[in-house]
């Protein structure tokens, strides 16, 4: 038997964003990330999770091997984030994650999973785990998706 042509993994990194700190500027920095990403994502068959936590992203990205490494190539030349860096990036044999790109701010509806999940301490010592950040993001999903009344189809 031939092996698989394609390879599904995931990238799991963090950074430090230089967003402004004015909220609507910001919101809009948000909005213009958010329309690049989708866009691209759609394209390469992406699906991705971004959380915002003050200054600090982080984000899961799946995909083909090849397309995942140009997408995170493009990602890290940003000038809108810095010090970016990998805590995962393994095969995965299913996808996770439901959209081409999402994003959580932390605050209002989501502040309840971001406290619970406690990554800010781990970000500034530059060490949280690949597996608090994926499952604060499957928690955000799953949030997300039980407000639309979709809690029945993954399971
Ligand atoms: C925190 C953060 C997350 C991003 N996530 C993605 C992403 O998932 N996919 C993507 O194509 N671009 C993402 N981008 C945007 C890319 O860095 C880049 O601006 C975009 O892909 C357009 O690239 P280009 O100008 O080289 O065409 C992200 C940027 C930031 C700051």
């Amino acid at each position: 038997m031939r092996g698989k042509r394609t390879t599904l993994v995931h990238l799991i990194y963090f950074s430090r964003l230089s967003l402004s700190s004015e909220p609507q500027l910001r919101t809009s920095q948000i909005g213009d990330i958010t329309r690049q990403a989708q866009k691209k994502n759609e394209f390469s068959v992406i699906t991705s999770f971004l959380m915002i936590d003050q200054n600090f992203a982080a984000q899961v990205i799946e995909g083909e091997r090849t397309l995942v490494h140009e997408t995170f190539n493009r990602i890290t030349e940003d000038q809108r984030h810095r010090d970016v860096l990998i805590c995962e990036w393994r095969e995965i044999p299913k996808r996770e994650f439901v959209s081409s790109f999402k994003v959580v701010v932390r605050g209002g509806a989501s502040e309840a999973q971001f406290a619970k999940a406690n990554l800010m301490p781990a970000f500034q010592r530059g060490t949280p785990k690949a597996s608090a950040i994926l499952a604060l993001a499957s928690a955000l999903q799953t949030d997300a998706m039980s407000k639309q009344g979709i809690d029945h189809l993954f399971i």
